[in-house]
């Protein structure tokens, strides 16, 4: 129920748009507010200001896969903002944060065993970049200053993320201020080689080799790093062809360039193993990690590194400051409380487990859309899916924004971008309920289409 404190509010943004929202059509939101209004949230559903009950196809945005209200959520914020609501951690520290490191820790591959705090996708990826950088010069290889990064890619917004990102509306209108020295390799996605694939494409391995290009044109000594996401989540769900992680890894070993996996969606789970990196058998130098952390609650994102990269920074004298980078929020109480609980309840009731149980039932749900003239694509991988909609002539978008409202309508939270629908259903998810998803789907996508 929307407060009648609220009311007056609701009212006057209709008109002036008093709050501006990100990533978000403001105006046409605010034409046609009262659905996309949440008020509460239980589960895995949402209720809008008109009572609707939304299935949350995309676990909030790809961050709740416990779902929402959880109850070990609740009591953990409460008691923790008895206890310590904030800490410094500049020259400071807490318990809840160490401790929260180690655990994030041991669940990373190999010897990726430090975990530096940020609290949000974008400064995880933008505090990588900062200590591939950091990394190098102190090594010496100061030369090395380039970032290569991925068309399609999504690393937030901050200038680093933004810059080694490759959506393009994302980059167009802040082209004055993009990163120095940014290339890109092309993505792997090619429908005409690989619609309605099932997990890995085995076409497009062969992109690995731009790595190779791009290092002959600009030298391996001018290269910090490449940051990919193992699954190209924001654009759609692009998922990496069988080898190509593979690929990338060998070629960034031999030029001593450092691998960074983007593992602000594929992290804690969703690809059915704690990371994309054990999924896909690549150990990366850095991972960087947001969302699921905290089932989405209290922001936190953060990089986790390796020993090498973090013996490097841990010279010189002992009373400097070894990385000039944080936040005040890094590794807020409230938010290493949640984290903790999430860990918990995940290994308790088996989530990533239950993840490689739902894989097969979404991928035959989403698959099973396949006969309907208008899907041009679909693929999954661990508890995400997509498909792409072919677009209505001369109106690329418009059936997107059709299904997305008639969800509303139907009980289904859709996130579409274009004509694109992602899906990262929470892990609490029931094999009935991605059914029934797939389901209202079809009927949906009959009636707008
Ligand atoms: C791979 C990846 N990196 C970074 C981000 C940015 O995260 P945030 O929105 O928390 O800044 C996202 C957000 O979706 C993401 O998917």
């Amino acid at each position: 129920m929307v407060q009648d404190s609220e009311k007056t509010a609701l009212l006057r943004n209709k008109q002036d748009g008093v709050y501006w929202q990100p990533y978000t059509a403001n105006r046409l939101l605010r034409a046609n507010m009262e659905p996309r209004t949440m008020v509460s949230a239980k589960g895995a559903y949402y209720t809008n200001s008109e009572g609707t009950k939304l299935f949350d196809t995309l676990s909030g945005l790809w961050c709740t896969p416990l779902g929402h209200a959880h109850p070990r959520i609740v009591e953990a914020v409460r008691k923790q903002a008895e206890t310590l609501d904030f800490a410094p951690s500049f020259q400071l520290t807490h318990p809840g944060a160490i401790s929260l490191a180690e655990r994030i820790a041991d669940l990373a591959p190999d010897n990726l065993n430090h975990v530096f705090f940020a609290n949000s996708g974008s400064e995880a990826a933008d505090t990588a970049i900062k200590v591939a950088l950091g990394y190098h010069r102190l090594k010496g290889e100061a030369s090395r200053f380039r970032m290569i990064g991925r068309e399609r890619g999504y690393h937030g917004v901050g200038l680093g993320g933004m810059s080694v990102g490759g959506i393009v509306p994302n980059r167009k209108m802040f082209a004055p201020i993009m990163m120095n020295g940014v290339d890109h390799l092309r993505h792997t996605y090619e429908p005409s080689h690989m619609a309605f694939t099932r997990g890995q494409p085995t076409w497009g391995t062969h992109r690995a080799e731009d790595l190779v290009r791009l290092v002959t044109l600009h030298d391996a000594s001018t290269i910090a790093a490449v940051i990919v996401e193992p699954v190209q989540g924001s654009t759609g769900v692009v998922v990496p062809p069988v080898g190509y992680l593979q690929r990338l890894r060998e070629i960034c070993t031999a030029n001593g360039i450092l691998l960074i996996f983007d593992e602000v969606i594929t992290g804690f789970g969703r690809m059915g193993e704690n990371f994309g990196a054990q999924r896909f058998g690549v150990t990366p130098d850095i991972i960087t990690f947001a969302k699921a952390v905290t089932n989405g609650i209290v922001p936190m994102g953060g990089v986790i590194v390796t020993d090498e990269i973090y013996n490097t920074f841990m010279t010189g004298p002992e009373s400097a400051i070894e990385f000039c980078h944080g936040y005040t929020y890094s590794g807020h109480p409230m938010a290493a409380a949640v984290g903790h609980v999430v860990l918990d309840v995940m290994r308790e009731e088996g989530l990533v487990e239950r993840v490689r149980v739902l894989e097969p039932v979404l991928e035959e749900a989403m698959h099973g859309l396949k006969d309907l003239d208008v899907i041009a694509d679909i693929r999954n991988i661990g508890l995400t899916a997509a498909f792409d909609m072919k677009p209505a002539e001369g109106k690329p978008g418009a059936r997107g924004l059709a299904l997305f409202e008639a969800g509303l309508r139907n009980g289904l939270l859709l996130r579409c971008t274009g004509d694109t629908v992602s899906f990262g259903p929470p892990f609490i998810s029931t094999e009935q309920e991605l059914r029934d998803m797939a389901a209202t789907l079809r009927r949906l996508i009959t009636e707008v289409c």
